[in-house]
């Protein structure tokens, strides 16, 4: 039979405010602790970082929002290794841009082979596409990834030498409507997480007519040397296209009088690109042309965009993402003639605009509420609480604890800093009963249940329907 349900007046418990040390100090502590100990401490190589639990609550929602759009879109998940050979990556993005010539991380592994960490993941997985013979299944074969990729970049705020993308990819779909999809999908993961954003959108072309272009181009670009910057002055010869991508000031001015790329497409590839615009201005994405737009990897033709926030002052409007057609890559890469598009966010830059934005807009980002702390008090408490803990996880309540402190005044106190309702105590007495102690954080008041009980009391209590007993 199970006990009586009890319900007890209880002492009012004194709980003081946890006060958090600042990352200084904490820093600061770490290195004195670890050289009066004759130990050495470790800090981060350059442009690393670690991602803590602290922001999970933004990396879980991103997670959530590329998966649910990968499965909405019917975009199945390709996992490629972090090591290729270089020659993927040099012959795809192209000698010439700032990744291929300053920012690989390559080496030479122990048998000879060239390798190197992949910098963007597009190039794995045309050569996914073309190795497993993919132009053989039904097309469009569509491919969505997340990881991290590796650029030895200068860093700064939201440029990191280790950072995570996720991407889309789609093979064999030559059609406008893919391309909007992409930028759909882009536009739809920034709406999930609540950060307006918009798209700067440019044609490239084919080839041939790109090759037109960039005679008039470096001709107007020649005839202004004398104002551009060195870089710019380097570009002239090895990259042209980036000359239109300089931030630097003098540039810039120059910029403004450079021809235009959409002079130069035929009625083909301007119809392309009309298509597009139509599906955005169909879709509502809000979009803004941009004559300058190249982007910094040479496989792109046609379409190519960048996503930016909105708000202009957010993030130095450095871009969150890009993409765009690339439908000569997986022939050029042995495969057959398979036209491609796709797109990749930075999701480090993701996180630090949206925070920004939270900030500049008061939005706070809701957590999962935890419903109950569970609290234990005493060796033989510990192990039926840990019981406890566990069936509470299958019982649908989310729950905190913390079985390394022994005091029931600091978990209380834990238990009040994470504002939950209810406290489930545990200790030697309601070990030998069967019991546990409902209570409830708001008035003092406790409920003694049997733990047979608990979870249907407790789920009662926090108004959640029990459909499990
Ligand atoms: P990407 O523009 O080089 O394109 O990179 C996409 C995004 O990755 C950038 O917009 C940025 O948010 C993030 N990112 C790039 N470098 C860094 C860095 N050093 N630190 C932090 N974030 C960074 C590509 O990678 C192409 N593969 C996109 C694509 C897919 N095109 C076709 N399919």
């Amino acid at each position: 039979m199970p006990k009586k349900e009890k319900i007890v007046k209880a002492k009012k418990v004194e709980v003081k405010k946890v006060v958090k040390p600042t990352k200084e100090k904490v820093s600061k502590e770490k290195d004195k602790d670890a050289s009066e100990r004759g130990k050495k401490s470790y800090n981060l190589l350059r442009g690393m970082h670690d991602i803590l639990p602290k922001d999970e609550k933004y990396w879980k929602p991103m997670y959530q929002a590329a998966s649910d759009l990968a499965a909405h879109f019917q975009f199945g998940r390709i996992e490629t290794p972090i090591l290729e050979e270089i020659g993927l990556f040099v012959r795809s993005l192209g000698k010439g841009t700032d990744v291929v010539d300053k920012e690989m991380y390559n080496f030479e592994d122990k048998d000879g082979t060239k390798v190197c960490m992949r910098p963007e993941m597009t190039a794995s997985a045309v050569r996914a596409y073309v190795m497993h013979g993919m132009f053989n299944m039904p097309q469009p074969v569509k491919m969505w990834y997340w990881g991290p990729m590796f650029r030895h970049d200068r860093p700064q705020a939201g440029r990191y030498r280790q950072f995570h993308q996720v991407g889309y990819e789609t093979f064999g779909h030559a059609d406008p409507s893919a391309d909007a999809e992409l930028i759909l999908v882009a536009f739809n993961f920034y709406k999930d997480l609540g950060l307006p954003v918009e798209i700067h959108i440019n044609s490239l072309g084919t080839p041939a007519e790109r090759a037109n272009y960039k005679v008039e181009l470096v001709n107007y670009y020649r005839s202004k040397r004398s104002y551009l910057c060195e870089e710019c002055r380097n570009r002239l010869v090895k990259n042209p296209m980036r000359l239109l991508d300089c931030k630097e000031e003098r540039c810039q001015t120059v910029k403004e009088d450079a021809p235009q790329i959409i002079n130069w497409l035929g009625a083909e590839s301007k119809n392309h690109f009309m298509k597009v615009l139509e599906y955005l201005d169909e879709l509502a994405v809000p979009y803004q042309l941009d004559s300058t737009l190249v982007r910094g990897l040479n496989y792109y033709t046609h379409t190519v965009f960048e996503v930016y926030a909105a708000d202009a002052e957010i993030s130095a409007q450095s871009a969150l993402g890009g993409g765009g057609r690339y439908d000569l890559l997986v022939e050029e890469m042995g495969g057959r003639p398979t036209p491609a598009v796709g797109m990749a966010l930075g999701l480090e830059r993701s996180i630090l605009a949206l925070k920004q934005y939270n900030e500049k807009n008061h939005i706070d980002l809701v957590k999962v509420p935890t419903e109950a702390f569970v609290a234990q008090l005493g060796d033989e408490a510990r192990r039926v609480t840990l019981k406890v803990i566990n069936e509470l996880r299958f019982g649908g309540v989310k729950i905190a604890f913390n079985l390394c402190k022994t005091s029931l005044k600091t978990q209380l106190e834990l238990a009040d800093n994470l504002k939950v309702p209810f406290a489930v105590i545990i200790g030697q007495k309601e070990v030998q009963d069967g019991t546990a102690i409902i209570r409830d954080m708001e008035s003092g008041i406790q409920e003694i249940v049997d733990q047979k009980k608990l979870i249907p009391v407790l789920k009662r209590k926090l108004g959640k329907f029990d459909d499990k007993r």
